[in-house]
């Protein structure tokens, strides 16, 4: 497909062509309509890579693919808290799906990660909306600059894989806006991506793809969305349902099914024709937007290779790091390195994201590649349980006693977590637990390395000296592991959720993965850290964490009130020998907030670099949009007025500076009526002026002479029961009260 020409309208269609156009000709494409010129469109997985099938296709990662470069999953590309690394990693995405000729990418996905157990976390960038927000719109932009479509996904409140297809997400008012609908809503007002995924499972009891409020009231009535709505591959429950609620594309083909569905219910009048034609038209208008030009672009897979270490460098975290052990000499006279995962990768989780990697690089042949010394290594234990785990174990334990020092890799074996279904526990499996143990006893000097697309409970953490929890990362994790064990990368990574001591500590614990078709949201907006600090338990390692080779020294922290937020500034110093990159976060918390808050928000984040003995000024934007509220009084985002105060630190649990600032905020709009309290007449002060001016009409008020502490007392009853302790508070007089505060 090169440059197109074609009606860009469907009104001179058929009935029977506009209708066809709204589903897939098979599993990747849409329909052509050669009598109008229209072209068919491809697009696929997704997110990390382009998976395009060129044989058997399926949406279960099952079939194989063309090879294309495999950058970090959003595990670890999150890590990074860069969204101008995101941003450039899109733009390989782009490059690469444009040269084969695909218009769409179908991701990033961004869904909310709402328990440790959801399989498919590590296709999803965090816990906190905020990150996943600024990760997402950065993709989503580098993508879209080389004129290919994202699909942002899964919308909306996909967080489980358990019944995925059908549960409902029962969740509030608050929790839906503040957290789940959050990071979308900011994808599509910051990158107006040029599709957006429905969800498979319902919310609140309606199917995700066919929900007008959903897909039409709140992403494009409010949000501005420009875009087209796709199906997730097998969401459409209800053809008709979902045209009405503005799902414009269904995907894969339904062979004709539902396309004589809409013709038949648009002659029945079920249908309004109006409606068809509006969803058609943006299929027609996404076809015209994608025009690939495959025949020019030639995509520099070595450097997509390079990119995918540099973003692998960034992702990985750097948990603990006791007496300098890390980084290691290159010179260091013998290394045991440890583990399967060092000889066979684990570089990506599985399903519909999997991909064929261009090239593996194995951090066993890195590690050999880099150190000048000796180089062991030993299995130590296998993921297939095919080979003798006491012998491997007992191999492991005489290599690294040999050593200097021993590199452990562990990690999850792949079919314990995967797209489709959800992890039970989080524990890495015995015969690692037991091989640390042992090797650790051997030799002190043990750093363990991790591979792991979820969480995993570190029971050993403290007995080892270090930790690098490197996720998923990518086709070329295996080199950045040696960049970051040797030094020549600084690790920089962060991480986006929380490492929990214990599952039962989660926020969801209880309320996962729900029952008989529900899953009830119980934990509100404490989720993540919110929860974890709202309850004040301990965790391993707390959201934002991670070391550095180098230390980073804050002054004071300075907020100052713009129009659209505030400013943020603080400096920060790398004391340290060696240039480094500090990940500067900023919390809110609303002390006098008149609805629950968590103990601390995320509102900002910076990846900065810092020459070593430098002093950089950081300045964090933080937007005012950021600082409200969902009230459901008014259906609204509202900035409250009063104090602000704001933590700037290296984790959630490492604040470094604060200030606090005043806000005027927005005046209370929750009208008041009979209803409304004596309190909350009380808080608006010309109800509470009318209030004293009806009692003082009164002949024989009980309330004009009630003192603070009576109102205390009554202050919950409504006004329309009042009169029992005042005549004067009749309908007149109730009414005149709620007159004056509009
Ligand atoms: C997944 C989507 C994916 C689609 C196409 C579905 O099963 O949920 O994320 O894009 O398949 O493979």
């Amino acid at each position: 497909m090169s440059e197109m020409t074609f009606t860009p309208s469907v009104s001179g269609l058929t009935l029977e062509e506009k209708a066809s156009l709204t589903s897939g000709a098979d599993f990747w494409t849409t329909k052509a309509v050669p009598s109008a010129g229209i072209p068919s469109i491809m697009m696929t997985d997704g997110p990390h890579g382009l998976r395009k099938q060129a044989g058997d296709t399926d949406h279960l990662g099952l079939a194989s693919s063309i090879p294309a470069t495999c950058f970090p999953p959003a595990v670890g590309l999150g890590s990074s808290f860069d969204p101008e690394l995101a941003r450039r990693v899109g733009v390989a995405l782009g490059i690469e799906s444009a040269a084969q000729n695909v218009a769409v990418l179908l991701g990033p996905g961004i869904n909310i990660k709402r328990s440790p157990l959801c399989g498919r976390n590590f296709e999803y960038f965090s816990e906190d909306p905020l990150v996943s927000g600024v990760m997402g719109a950065a993709l989503v932009r580098g993508i879209q600059s080389q004129a290919v479509g994202a699909s942002l996904k899964h919308f909306a409140a996909n967080n489980q894989e358990t019944d995925r297809l059908r549960v409902s997400s029962d969740v509030a008012p608050r929790p839906l806006r503040e957290i789940y609908l959050r990071a979308f809503q900011r994808v599509v007002q910051d990158a107006q991506p040029w599709t957006v995924m429905c969800a498979y499972n319902r919310i609140n009891g309606v199917y995700a793809s066919e929900d007008p409020w959903l897909l039409t009231t709140v992403l494009r009535d409010e949000w501005g969305f420009e875009g087209l709505v796709v199906s997730d591959w097998g969401a459409v429950n209800d053809r008709v349902a979902g045209v009405r609620a503005g799902l414009d594309l269904e995907m894969p083909s339904s062979g004709g099914r539902t396309d004589a569905q809409l013709v038949e219910a648009v002659r029945t009048g079920a249908l309004d024709e109006a409606a068809l034609d509006a969803v058609a038209q943006r299929v027609v208008d996404l076809v015209g937007k994608a025009h690939s030009t495959s025949d020019e672009i030639e995509p520099d897979l070595d450097a997509h290779h390079a990119l995918a270490r540099e973003a692998a460098g960034r992702s990985i975290v750097l948990l603990r790091n006791e007496e300098g052990i890390l980084p290691l000499s290159a010179e260091t006279s013998r290394i045991a390195v440890i583990g399967e995962f060092a000889e066979k990768p684990r570089f990506q989780g599985a399903g519909s994201s999997l991909i064929n990697p261009t090239r593996v690089d194995t951090a066993l042949g890195a590690i050999r590649a880099a150190a000048t010394g000796r180089v062991d290594h030993a299995r130590g234990f296998s993921t297939s349980g095919e080979m003798d785990g006491d012998a491997l174990r007992e191999e492991a334990v005489r290599v690294a006693g040999e050593a200097e020092v021993a590199v452990v890799f562990l990690g999850l074996p792949a079919e314990e977590e995967s797209e489709g279904f959800d992890r039970t526990h989080l524990e890495l499996p015995d015969a690692q637990l037991r091989l640390i143990d042992e090797v650790v006893a051997a030799n002190a000097r043990t750093v363990v390395v991790l591979s792991n697309g979820g969480v995993v409970t570190l029971p050993f953490r403290d007995r080892v000296p270090a930790i690098l929890e490197g996720w998923l990362l990518g086709q070329a994790g295996g080199s950045a592991t040696a960049d970051v064990l040797f030094g020549k990368v600084n690790p920089s990574g962060r991480l986006t959720e929380t490492i929990p001591l214990r599952l039962v500590d989660a926020p969801s614990y209880g309320n996962f993965p729900g029952e008989f078709g529900h899953v009830h949201y119980g934990e509100g907006i404490l989720v993540g850290y919110r929860w974890f600090d709202a309850r004040d338990l301990a965790v391993a390692y707390p959201f934002g964490h991670g070391l550095s080779y180098t230390d980073f020294v804050y002054g004071s922290a300075a907020v100052e009130v713009i129009d659209d937020g505030l400013l943020v500034r603080v400096p920060v110093t790398n004391s340290g020998s060696r240039a480094g990159r500090e990940v500067v976060q900023a919390y809110v918390s609303v002390p006098d907030s008149q609805v629950e808050r968590a103990p601390r928000a995320l509102v900002g984040f910076a990846s900065v670099e810092i020459a070593a003995g430098s002093t950089v000024e950081v300045v964090l934007e933080i937007r005012r949009s950021d600082l409200a509220y969902w009230d459901i009084r008014v259906d609204d985002w509202v900035v409250e007025p009063g104090e602000y105060r704001i933590e700037v630190g290296a984790s959630s649990r490492d604040i470094r500076a604060a200030a606090t600032v005043q806000l005027v905020g927005e005046p209370n709009r929750a009208p008041l009526s009979r209803e409304s309290s004596l309190a909350e007449v009380m808080a608006v002060p010309a109800a509470a002026a009318e209030l004293h001016r009806v009692l003082a009409e009164s002949e024989r008020s009980l309330l004009r002479s009630a003192d603070a502490e009576m109102v205390k007392l009554i202050g919950s009853f409504p006004l329309s029961r009042l009169s029992v302790l005042d005549p004067a508070l009749n309908e007149k007089g109730i009414e005149r009260i709620v007159a004056s505060s509009t």
